[in-house]
């Protein structure tokens, strides 16, 4: 197995390894100490099953088997599907340039109180443009506020608010294909969680201010917190901290969603782009529910 540095952003790149066939006990060994130390690995050159890349989650923790069964093979529990065509190559979306599948930078699941411990997506079917996945470290952000912000923000709690990130996307004309995506906004209630946020493995901090959910600050109300959520949005997503990822046939992205925002570019809709994703399982309660002690 080789591990080598991604990006100058971080993250780190693997070959030389098979998800087909078992990993030795050394293999799966070296793969989590490389995901507890870098949060964002780029495995190359896998040929998968939908079982297999399953198990290919077992050196992380295992697949989450929660998605729900109308959105998974039965025959592979916890992998879905994210496709710009339909099952049968069908096209689904008439604009070929509606970007498909965009989103805003985020961490997964993180609008209720236990959010997903990664992630893996492996590319079947990649698009000739774009269709890639953006990737922010949540430590080196933090690392590089002033030491003034991080006196201040220092036991702070950011509001993440899946009616934040609806409103967003009915409002925001970046999402051109937002008539499929969207969802009622009150389909669940605000969640508050630690703006710098210890990560429960390795105990580093990590800014934790996705811009998809974040609605405000629980101990400054009003414009005070805006301004504060508005100018770490700034920091985070300054291009010093981005990394995208463009996937050949046959990468896998893991990353770690306690640490990582990632964001997806969307692909236009008159190209084909297949991906089967499934999470990590586990992870401790980080949010509680706004108004709930
Ligand atoms: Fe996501």
């Amino acid at each position: 197995m080789i591990i080598e540095p991604l990006s100058s952003r971080g993250g780190a790149s693997v070959s030389g390894i098979d998800f087909s066939e078992p990993l030795s006990e050394d293999e799966s060994f070296q793969l989590r100490a490389a995901f507890e130390e870098h949060g964002l690995l780029v495995i190359r050159g896998q040929t998968l099953t939908k079982q297999q890349l399953a198990a290919a989650t077992e050196p992380f923790g295992g697949p989450d088997l929660s998605p729900p069964a109308e959105d998974c093979d039965p025959k592979a529990p916890g992998v879905s599907e994210i496709r710009t065509r339909g099952p049968n190559g069908e096209v689904i979306h008439q604009d070929d340039d509606a970007l498909l599948g965009e989103t805003g930078w985020h961490s997964d699941h993180a609008y209720i109180t236990m959010p997903n411990r990664g992630k893996l997506l492996y590319a079947v079917e990649v698009p000739e443009e774009r269709g890639g996945t953006g990737f922010i470290d949540g430590f080196a952000t933090y690392d590089a506020l002033p030491d003034a912000t991080k006196q201040r923000i220092e036991g702070f709690h950011v509001i993440q608010s899946w009616a934040h990130a609806q409103a967003t996307i009915a409002s925001n004309m970046a999402y051109r294909d937002k008539g499929e995506s969207m969802l009622a906004a009150d389909r669940f209630a605000d969640v508050a969680y630690p703006l710098v946020l210890t990560h429960p493995v390795s105990g580093r901090k990590a800014l934790n201010c996705p811009p998809l959910w974040a609605a405000g600050i629980v101990e400054l109300p009003g414009e005070e917190g805006q301004a504060l959520v508005d100018e770490l949005i700034t920091h985070l997503t300054s291009s010093q901290f981005v990394h995208w990822h463009r996937y050949e046939p046959g990468d896998i992205a893991a990353w770690d969603n306690w640490r990582y925002l990632h964001a997806a570019e969307g692909t236009p809709g008159r190209y084909a782009r297949l991906m089967w994703s499934v999470v990590i399982r586990g992870g401790p309660v980080i949010g509680r529910e706004i108004g709930v002690q």
